[in-house]
């Protein structure tokens, strides 16, 4: 352009861009162009209205007066407006109308599975330990990054029991300056099924049945027997959804697995296969089977009130995360596991698992809605130095989770709600769709460009970023829909559980199967699960047939394994923070040694709860209130009791048995099922033994002055449960 030519830009409207591009295409990244400056965007506000300097915890909804959802104020919120009092509702009723209409669409889909969930915000510690296998800023030494977690059942509706026999998710959203780092697990480190296609099938088989919509959250009925017993490949998770994995105490108690094997890419560009571990700080604990059903009724939130709760008492849970790392060579096995069979773990004597940071949950969500249900996790959101590996139930997630929460979050523009935003700055060239939130300024989402300088670019070699591992695929490949033959092996593993299992878990088991395979209506099925436990295990198949009252199968050559000592979770002793201790106490306990009980549990951070005939005062001259009443109180949501005392029924209870003596009966099923469900029970005084009939002999049950009672009960909870009363040792 000469300089006596007028410059188009300047007198003619409509430039694209507010700088001229340049011919050829940029090739140094820029801030790219400021915008026009007849431009201007809507001032930013939060989502109510606030501006954005507002103090955080002012951005929820808030103030004096009710409004519209536009901002202005309401006289009247009670009465829809009529022609005349006794008139028909006008069309006209704006408020009505808002108020209604979003009423009518507050529900979206629930998660099609893990519906049923509770999350928590926490932080994660890198120990730095991991520093010569991934390049991850987040695993760095003393790297601090918030994360959201959102634990859950697998099978039930949003609504369903939280104690239900299920595997439980474990999905951790790191927010870390790389990015978001999404690790989607379980507390069982092995899956049903080794292709991802299967997915729908073994879902559709775990739900309730089509025609009924029975049973609800659970797999115990013919729809899922008939698949896992004709689906071999989902006998060694189905073994792990038996034990007391199936039925934990609690989501702090639970361990985690990332299940598939990843990739760990360190700084130098060297590649390791890794599995991911989160160890509990308390150690893993179960429920036992009668507990876990009684909750379903008293108490279906039985595992998110625990986790708030522990939160809010200062018991922050914490998990350390660790890795199992293994040669990244072509053929991905590790000591003839194949590597990429999701069916498959390796067992921690073979590689053990090295610690390389701690999460520790410490504030409960504000809204369950905006936090819990919106989060959005997917395998695909990892950061530099983590990468997928080709096991192909992995590769099927990949394309699943983004997928489904196309519709349950109802469009593509998820990843801009509150809880899923990325603490990373985002330069996507992603645009548009429903509940766009962002502004977008610039005219070329695109590359190349030259309208908005280029921008964005990607990062030059060398520097940190996404980067798919050159993995090598077989030169030889043809298209085929077939497994290598080393995932034909369904059973060894499966065995190797069960052999690595306590007598005490392997009771449990045992019994496990007989309820599942009892509720099963068909005796075919029932039959080819015992046919499959056989070729575990002849004993389990014996005994699991004689409580149906069907013939054992003939026995079969079973594989020879070396069992785990790592899988039992019983034989040792964990922290007792955050569990719960019920104290039976009346008005005529010596308020004295209540309270040198509870002084001395609280200071080992277990939650006492006075348990009293009535509510209100336990003494008329003393500020302590009952927590629970014999009225409220359940012995399931309790891990160990202490009778203070054992008061007699209030004169207008119904009298379960005149020949008891004058124990209130609550009280009696109080303690008679702590008992069945091995838990510690501390008496205070001989007298009160003697009344309930309680043998003072029977081990965890505990006496004794009340100096050493407390420190008793503390490390009677630190190993869980007294199996030695029902005569079995770990
Ligand atoms: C091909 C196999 C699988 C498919 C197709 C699949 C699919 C899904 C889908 C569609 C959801 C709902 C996601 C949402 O609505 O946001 C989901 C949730 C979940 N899946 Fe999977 N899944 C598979 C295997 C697994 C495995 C192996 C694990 C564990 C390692 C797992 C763990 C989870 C967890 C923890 C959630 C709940 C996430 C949350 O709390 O929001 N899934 N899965």
């Amino acid at each position: 352009m000469s300089d006596t030519t007028p410059d188009p830009t300047a007198t003619v409207p409509g430039a694209p861009s507010s700088e001229p591009p340049t011919l050829e295409e940029p090739t140094d990244p820029r801030p790219p162009p400021p915008p026009k400056p007849e431009q201007g965007t809507p001032e930013p506000r939060t989502p109510t209205g606030v501006s954005l300097e507002a103090d955080p915890t002012d951005f929820a909804q808030q103030g004096e007066y009710l409004t519209t959802s536009t901002g202005t104020r309401l006289r009247d919120t009670d009465h829809s407006l009529k022609a005349g009092e006794r008139g028909p509702t006008l069309l006209q009723d704006h408020h009505f109308r808002e108020k209604m209409t979003h009423f009518d669409h507050e529900r979206i889909p629930e998660r099609v599975v893990h519906a049923r969930g509770t999350g928590a915000h926490g932080v994660f510690l890198g120990y730095g330990t991991a520093g010569d296998l991934s390049r991850a800023a987040f695993l760095g030494k003393d790297v601090l990054t918030p994360v959201f977690v959102r634990f859950s059942t697998v099978l039930g509706s949003r609504g369903s029991a939280d104690t239900v026999r299920d595997t439980r998710g474990f999905a951790t959203k790191f927010y870390t300056s790389e990015g978001v780092f999404d690790l989607v697990g379980n507390n069982i480190p092995v899956f049903f099924i080794q292709d991802g296609i299967k997915f729908p099938d073994v879902i559709h088989a775990g739900k309730p049945h089509p025609d009924r919509e029975i049973p609800q959250a659970q797999s115990a009925h013919d729809t899922f027997w008939d698949f896992v017993s004709l689906h071999t490949e989902a006998q060694h998770h189905t073994m792990w959804n038996m034990s007391d994995r199936g039925i934990p105490r609690s989501y702090r108690t639970m361990e985690g697995f990332g299940v598939h094997t990843f990739r760990l890419v360190a700084a130098d560009g060297s590649s390791s296969l890794a599995k991911f571990h989160w160890k509990p700080r308390l150690g893993v604990h179960s429920l036992v089977w009668e507990e876990a059903q009684m909750l379903a009724g008293f108490d279906p939130d039985f595992h998110r009130r625990d986790l708030y709760d522990a939160i809010e008492a200062g018991a922050f849970p914490q998990w350390e995360l660790g890795v199992q790392v293994f040669p990244d060579t072509p053929d991905q096995t590790f000591e003839g596991i194949d590597l990429l069979d999701p069916t498959k773990l390796v067992p921690e004597e073979l590689a053990p698992v090295q610690p390389i940071g701690e999460l520790t949950l410490n504030a409960t969500p504000t809204n369950f809605f905006a936090e819990t249900e919106q989060v959005a996790f997917h395998l695909g959101h990892l950061v530099p130095g983590i990468d997928v590996t080709d096991d192909p139930l992995l590769q099927a997630r990949l394309f699943s989770y983004v997928d489904t929460q196309l519709t349950r979050l109802g469009g593509p523009n998820f990843n801009q709600l509150p809880v899923n935003r990325t603490h990373a700055p985002v330069n996507d060239m992603l645009r548009d769709g429903m509940h766009q939130s962002a502004v977008h300024g610039g005219v070329a989402p695109y590359k190349p460009n030259s309208l908005d300088g280029g921008c964005p670019f990607t990062v030059g070699a060398g520097e940190p970023a996404l980067q798919d591992f050159p993995a090598a695929v077989a030169a030889e490949a043809t298209k085929v829909r077939r497994n290598p033959a080393s995932f034909e092996d369904h059973f060894s593993q499966t065995r190797q559980f069960w052999v690595s299992m306590s007598p005490v878990e392997q009771d449990h088991i045992v019994a496990a199967y007989a309820f599942e395979l009892g509720k099963c209506w068909d005796s075919t099925i029932r039959t080819r699960q015992l046919l499959a436990l056989a070729q575990v295990d002849d004993g389990l198949a014996a005994r699991v047939a004689t409580r149906l009252g069907m013939p054992a199968p003939a026995s079969v050559d079973v594989p020879e394994v070396e069992p785990s000592p790592a899988l039992s979770q019983i034989g040792r002793e964990w922290p007792v923070e955050g569990r719960q201790v019920g104290v039976v106490v009346s008005a005529d306990t010596d308020p004295a040694d209540v309270e040198a009980l509870t002084t001395a549990l609280r200071e080992a951070l277990v939650t006492v709860l006075l348990v009293a005939p009535v509510g209100g005062p336990v003494w008329p001259d003393r500020p302590e209130q009952a927590h629970r009443t014999l009225h409220t109180a359940r012995s399931v949501e309790l891990d160990a009791v202490v009778l203070a005392d054992a008061p007699p029924p209030l004169g207008d209870e119904p009298v379960v048995d005149a020949t008891v003596p004058a124990v209130d009966p609550r009280v009696t099923t109080l303690v008679s099922e702590a008992l069945r469900h091995a838990k510690p029970v501390a008496v205070l005084e001989p007298s009160i033994a003697e009344r309930l009939g309680v043998d003072t002999s029977a081990p965890g049950v505990l006496t004794g002055d009340l100096d050493g009672l407390a420190g008793d009960l503390v490390r009677a909870l630190s190993t869980h449960r007294v199996w030695e009363r029902q005569g079995r040792t770990s």
